[in-house]
């Protein structure tokens, strides 16, 4: 049994413009330890996936089917104390605005100290030391003393080695880390990426990881998923997706990564933009902006399916016409991989 399945998830919001699906149908699964990428760009359904799995959408928002198996029992079935037990505790969050996970007034050790306290039943002075140990882990140079700063005092980076501290303090199952280096400088967001990454390591927890950098993916996990307008259009390994992805819209994420080498003062992006989840294209959601597009793409909605006879659905499939043999011209793309090294993103855009 998978630690995480998510199976047939759709979740809407009512708002005054209409009915908005910000995630359609999606389906994937979280095995124990393992490190679970989900890319696409802004508007893709990202953090709602996310919020749904601690059931934290809120009004106008709803879930409106699908399940959520945690060790085979369904989250969405749950009475809102067994929830609440959940998170924090089995699935921790790290929040995409991590700053204000962070609350000012408290000084970065009383708040982590708290969350130990409010989860594992410690008592003041067995919190306290805890809390210092768990920002010693995280890198924080000085710890004792710097348990009684306040988050102002700290830096980006160190802010979120706290954020960090916090959500690993009770040993969850699942890690949910949405943007969790967005805010931050290339040097620091490495090292927060190593950090992530040793630690989880450390303890086994799974992780998914919520980014629209596929290089940030590449640092850190084994599988991806990736979203497009609320659907995921491909899953893959890491390598295969580096490699020979499957999806349009996958190569032209590809093809916007920055690479060593290269050239081109901007970088390439894909043309046009995802469509308001109100007005969600007829057929295939990434016609209007695919290249390969064929008239049929305009009519008939793509399932996920395996992009290979001997492919097994569950580990690999895009959703494209491609694979149920609809297009006429086919795909013919071809991914370059340049300057290569073992890294699996061509020049290693994080070191
Ligand atoms: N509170 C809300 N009210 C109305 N619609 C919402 C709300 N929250 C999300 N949505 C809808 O859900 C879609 C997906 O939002 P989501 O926050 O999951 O995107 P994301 O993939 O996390 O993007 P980003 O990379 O910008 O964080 C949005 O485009 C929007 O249409
Ligand atoms: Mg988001």
């Amino acid at each position: 049994m998978a630690l995480l399945e998510v199976s047939d998830l759709t979740v809407s919001f009512y708002t005054p413009e209409g009915v908005v699906t910000a995630v359609d149908d999606l389906s994937y699964t979280i095995e124990r330890g393992e490190k679970f990428g989900v890319v696409g760009e802004s508007g893709a359904g990202k953090s709602v996936t996310a919020l749904s799995l601690l059931r934290l959408i809120e009004s106008p928002g709803r879930i409106e089917s699908g399940e959520i198996l945690l060790d085979g029992e369904d989250i969405l079935e749950m009475s809102e104390t067994e929830v609440r037990r959940i998170r924090g505790n089995r699935i921790a969050m790290i929040f995409q605005d991590a700053q204000t996970a962070l609350n000012p007034v408290y000084t970065i050790g009383e708040q982590i100290a708290e969350a130990i306290r409010h989860h594992l039943d410690y008592d003041d002075a067995a919190a306290r030391t805890r809390a210092i140990e768990l920002l010693d882990q995280v890198g924080i140079p000085d710890a004792e003393s710097r348990y009684s700063d306040y988050p102002h005092e700290f830096s980006g980076g160190m802010q979120q080695r706290a954020v960090i501290a916090m959500a690993l303090s009770c040993d969850p199952d699942v890690l949910i880390a949405d943007e969790p280096t967005t805010a931050l400088d290339v040097t620091t967001e490495a090292k927060i990426l190593d950090l992530l990454e040793d630690l989880t390591d450390e303890f086994d927890t799974a992780v998914q990881l919520i980014t629209h950098d596929l290089g940030v993916v590449a640092e850190l996990c084994d599988r991806v998923m990736v979203m497009y307008a609320g659907e995921a259009v491909e899953k893959a390994s890491v390598e295969q997706l580096y490699y020979d992805p499957k999806h349009p819209y996958t190569v032209g994420l590809m093809s916007s990564i920055p690479r060593v080498g290269d050239d081109r003062e901007r970088l390439r992006t894909i043309p046009g933009s995802m469509p308001d989840e109100a007005e969600v294209p007829s057929g295939c959601r990434f016609h209007p902006r695919c290249p390969y597009a064929e008239d049929v793409c305009k009519r008939k909605h793509p399932p996920l399916a395996p992009p290979d006879e001997d492919a097994d659905a569950s580990e690999r499939s895009a959703r494209c016409l491609e694979y149920t043999g609809d297009l006429t011209y086919g795909l013919d793309f071809q991914v370059s991989v340049e300057g290569e090294t073992d890294d699996p993103v061509p020049g290693g855009s994080h070191e």
